[in-house]
């Protein structure tokens, strides 16, 4: 299979001197296409930087990392915003949808950032929101929708651009446990899709659905399982 993420001696390091943070402390990892991958450790142990690192939003301040075979430091901010629109969705714990946009509205949004035509849009809005079992509420408004739909309607966003990559920061976290299952059941199946999938979770319960668990601790990986 081939790798989609290889990561050699990542460290991050925030801030400077007194204040200076380390919050990747040497971190090896591959991830390869078509995988679910489960992130999991204490807060403050990294999760969320190592997340940035590969949703080309930060650069690491040493070590390497190579995304579908390009080196990501040596890409200009333009090229990883390129590469991040082409190939990277994400989820966020908040769900972070637009509050006066329907859910097909919402979808459709992320298509017309990156230029497809109106007719088309509207269809591949529709089958997305289709494919999260959310066909009966594509008019409803967030604030007209479950936690869980709401984070369907943010997973069918993510999958506008149709990326290789969704990167999935604790998307179960403001989630009641079942609906928190039906959203990871959804991502996992995404793999069946050809697309390879990494979710951050404090919840050993939803990471043993993934693949292969990671644990951090402290910036560094403690065990791969
Ligand atoms: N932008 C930032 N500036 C300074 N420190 C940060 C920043 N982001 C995260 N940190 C620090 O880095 C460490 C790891 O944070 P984070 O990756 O958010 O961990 P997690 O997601 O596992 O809770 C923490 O000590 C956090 O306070
Ligand atoms: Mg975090």
């Amino acid at each position: 299979m081939r790798e989609v993420y290889i990561l050699r001696g990542v460290e991050k390091i925030y801030g400077r001197g007194e204040a200076a943070t380390h919050a990747l402390r040497g971190v090896d990892l591959e991830i390869y296409e078509r995988e679910c991958v489960a992130i999991v450790g204490p807060s403050g142990s990294g999760k969320t930087t190592l997340l940035s690192v590969m949703g080309l939003l930060d650069k690491p301040t040493k070590g390497e990392v190579f995304f579908l075979g390009r080196d990501i430091l040596k890409l200009t901010d333009a090229e990883a915003s390129k590469l991040r629109a082409r190939y990277i969705g994400f989820v966020f714990q908040t769900f972070n949808l637009v509050p006066w946009l329907s859910a097909l509205e919402n979808v459709e949004l992320a298509m017309s950032i990156i230029g497809i035509s109106p007719a088309v849009r509207r269809k591949k809005a529709l089958e997305l929101l289709t494919l999260v079992d959310l066909a009966h509420r594509v008019e409803h408004k967030p604030t007209e929708l479950s936690g869980g739909e709401q984070q369907r309607v943010a997973i069918a966003r993510a999958l506008a651009n149709d990326p290789l990559v969704i990167l999935a920061d604790e998307p179960t976290g403001n989630l009641d446990s079942k609906s928190g299952m039906q959203v990871v059941k959804i991502l996992k199946d995404l793999t069946l899709k050809g697309k390879t999938v990494v979710i951050v979770t404090h919840n050993m319960d939803i990471a043993r659905m993934a693949d292969r668990v990671v644990k951090l601790r402290d910036g560094k990986v403690v065990e791969v399982a």
